[in-house]
C-alpha cells in the first residue's frame, strides 16, 4: 500500500488524481492551510508527521498576471517548498513528481519543445517554476519534473469552462491568435502520473499535453462547437481571432508552447490522445452532470 502526498488537491489536476487513484494507493491530500507552500521552512515537520511514501506536487502559486507583482509569494510557493519536498524525498529515498509548466519556454520556437529545449521564461510565473525545478533536481537528482501546458478540466477555474460560460452571455468572442499550444486535458495528466509512479522511468524532466498545436483562437471555436453539439450550451458562437496586444495583460505569455510529448510515451508508455477527443471527453463530462440536474 501507498501512501501518496497529494499537494494542490483541491485544483484541477489535484481532483483528477484523487478520481483515478490507484486501489493500492492511500491519498492524504492536507488544504493549503493545513499543508502551506507559501511556508517553506514548516513542510519537514509536517512532512514527518504524515510520513508518504510517494509525493505529487501539484501545488503551485498558478495566477500568470498576479505573479508579476508577486514574485516573492510566487518563488516561496513554486520553488522554496518545491526544494523543501524534494529534501524530504531524497533523505528518505521515495518518489516525488513534481509538475511544471510549458512557461519555462519564450515561445520563439516553432517545432514541439523537447525536455532538453533551452529554458528562458518571460514573465514571473514562470521564472518560478523554473527556478522550481532547478531546486528540486539540485536537492533530489531522482525527481520527475513533469512539464504540463494548457491544463483544462471539467471543474476548477480554466480556458475550456471560461469560454463555455461567455459563450451563454455573447454573441461574439475575441480571442488570442497568437498564442499556439497543446491543451492538456487534467484527467490524461493524472493517468499519465499515476503510470510514472508505477513505472518508475529514469529520473529527469519529462512533457505532457494532449497530441496536436492549436491557437488559443481555434481552441476557444472548437469548445463551443463540441459544447453546442453536446447540448451543453444553447448555440455555437463565432470566436474573432485577435492579437495578444488587443487585451493588454500585466505577464507577456509565450507565443508558441507546443510540447514533444515523445520522451515519456517512450520510456513510461503512458497513452497520448489527440486534443479533439480529449476535449470531447471533458464536454461529455459536462453534459452528464448537466442532464443530470
Ligand atoms: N493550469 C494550467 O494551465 C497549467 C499549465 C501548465 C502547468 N501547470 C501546473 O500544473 C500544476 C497544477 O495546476 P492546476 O491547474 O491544477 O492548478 P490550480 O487548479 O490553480 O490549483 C492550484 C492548487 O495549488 C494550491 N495552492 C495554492 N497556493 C498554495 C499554498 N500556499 N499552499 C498549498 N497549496 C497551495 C491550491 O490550493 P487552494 O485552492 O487552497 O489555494 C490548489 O489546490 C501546477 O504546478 C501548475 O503550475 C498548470
Amino acid at each position: 500500500m501507498h501512501t501518496t502526498l497529494i499537494t494542490g488537491g483541491s485544483g484541477q489536476l489535484g481532483s483528477c488524481l484523487h478520481e483515478l487513484a490507484p486501489a493500492n494507493t492511500r491519498i492524504i491530500a492536507p488544504n493549503s492551510a493545513a499543508f502551506d507552500l507559501s511556508q517553506p521552512h514548516t513542510l519537514n515537520t509536517l512532512l514527518n508527521t504524515y510520513r508518504p511514501n510517494q509525493i505529487i506536487n501539484c501545488g503551485a502559486y498558478t495566477n500568470v498576471d498576479k505573479a508579476e507583482t508577486q514574485g516573492g509569494l510566487a518563488r516561496r510557493i513554486n520553488a522554496d517548498a518545491v526544494r523543501a519536498l524534494a529534501v524530504y524525498a531524497a533523505k528518505h529515498a521515495i518518489p516525488i513528481i513534481h509538475v511544471s509548466t510549458d512557461f519555462v519556454f519564450d515561445g520563439c520556437k516553432r517545432t514541439p519543445y523537447d525536455p532538453h529545449d533551452k529554458t528562458n521564461p518571460v514573465n514571473a510565473y514562470g521564472a518560478s517554476k523554473l527556478a522550481g525545478e532547478l531546486a528540486a533536481i539540485e536537492a533530489n537528482p531522482k525527481t520527475w519534473v513533469v512539464r504540463a501546458s494548457g491544463i483544462y478540466s471539467h471543474h476548477g477555474n480554466n480556458f475550456a469552462l471560461k469560454i463555455i460560460e461567455l459563450a451563454q452571455q455573447r454573441e461574439l468572442l475575441s480571442v488570442v491568435t497568437d498564442q499556439v499550444g497543446s491543451p492538456c486535458y487534467a484527467p490524461n495528466l493524472a493517468a499519465a502520473l499515476w503510470k510514472i509512479l508505477a513505472v518508475q522511468p529514469p529520473a529527469g524532466i519529462y512533457h505532457f499535453a494532449d497530441l496536436g498545436e492549436i491557437s488559443r483562437c481555434e481552441f476557444a471555436q472548437a469548445i463551443v462547437d463540441e459544447a453546442a453539439a453536446a447540448g451543453v450550451i444553447k448555440k455555437t458562437i463565432p470566436i474573432e481571432g485577435v492579437l495578444s496586444s488587443h487585451f493588454p495583460s500585466p505577464a507577456t505569455r509565450p507565443e508558441y508552447s507546443v510540447l514533444d510529448v515523445s520522451l515519456l510515451k517512450e520510456t513510461a508508455g503512458v497513452s497520448v490522445s489527440e486534443w479533439r477527443p480529449a476535449l470531447q471527453g471533458m464536454i461529455r463530462r459536462l453534459a452528464a452532470g448537466t442532464h443530470s440536474h
